[in-house]
């Protein structure tokens, strides 16, 4: 097993969401060249990989929750999707998604509160790597699923040790049960190359319009 930096690790113990956006605020800057040179992170990628499978409309109005720095969102606008939301809580990781100029409009606001979003907003809800320790806690997938379309699309990541700790599998079962969505990956993927860490990619349509908050 390969030590984590530093930051990395007090990014994954941190014991307060206050906490935690002061070390991405000094980490913001940084955080490109970490994770995709020094670390390696292929999870963005599978991320977009699945938008194109399923939502490979050009003109699909994607929300990239917990955007960060903007890494999904600048693959997504390579690939051709331009109408492009992010949302993070972290003003220092928003300043470097707004320097990339990809996103249409940056919102802040914290995903383990209620949303500032209309129901059904977004064909597509992305969120990469912020299903984490110490992040954003399972029930916020409510929330994605709530300003998703029916017939819309929610892609994320969940770090393997965090999906075992949590119960994303019953709140999916739950949301698959009532007709809310429908499951259609569940795959396991390799998340931070240099940790040898892997993470649950998850697929769900959204089938029926959900009053979550
Ligand atoms: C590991 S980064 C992932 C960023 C980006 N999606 C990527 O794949 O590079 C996790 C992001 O989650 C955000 N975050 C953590 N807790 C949050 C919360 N409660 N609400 C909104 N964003 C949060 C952090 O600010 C950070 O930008």
């Amino acid at each position: 097993m390969n030590p984590r930096s530093d930051i990395h690790e007090r990014v994954l113990t941190a014991t307060t969401t206050d906490a935690l956006m002061d070390i991405y605020g000094v980490w913001s800057k940084q955080y490109d060249q970490d994770l995709t040179q020094a670390w390696g992170y292929p999870a963005p990628d599978r991320v977009v990989q699945q938008v194109q499978r399923y939502a490979g409309v050009a003109s699909a109005r994607i929300l990239d929750a917990g955007c960060g720095t903007g890494l999904v969102g600048q693959l997504l606008h390579t690939a051709g999707f331009k109408t492009l939301d992010g949302l993070d809580f972290s003003a220092g990781m928003l300043l470097q998604a707004k320097q990339k100029k990809i996103y249409q409009n940056l919102l802040q606001g914290d995903m383990n509160q209620p949303l500032a979003i209309a129901d059904g907003v977004y064909d597509v809800t992305t969120c990469a790597g912020t299903f984490t320790a110490s992040h954003v806690k399972p029930e916020a997938l409510h929330e994605l699923v709530r300003v998703t379309r029916v017939g819309g699309w929610v892609v994320f990541t969940v770090r393997d040790t965090y999906w075992a700790e949590t119960r994303f599998d019953q709140i999916i079962l739950d949301l698959c049960q009532s007709n809310t969505v429908r499951l259609h990956e569940l795959r396991t993927e390799q998340y931070i190359r240099e940790e040898q860490s892997e993470c649950k990619l998850v697929v769900l349509e959204v089938l029926a319009a959900s009053a979550n908050s």
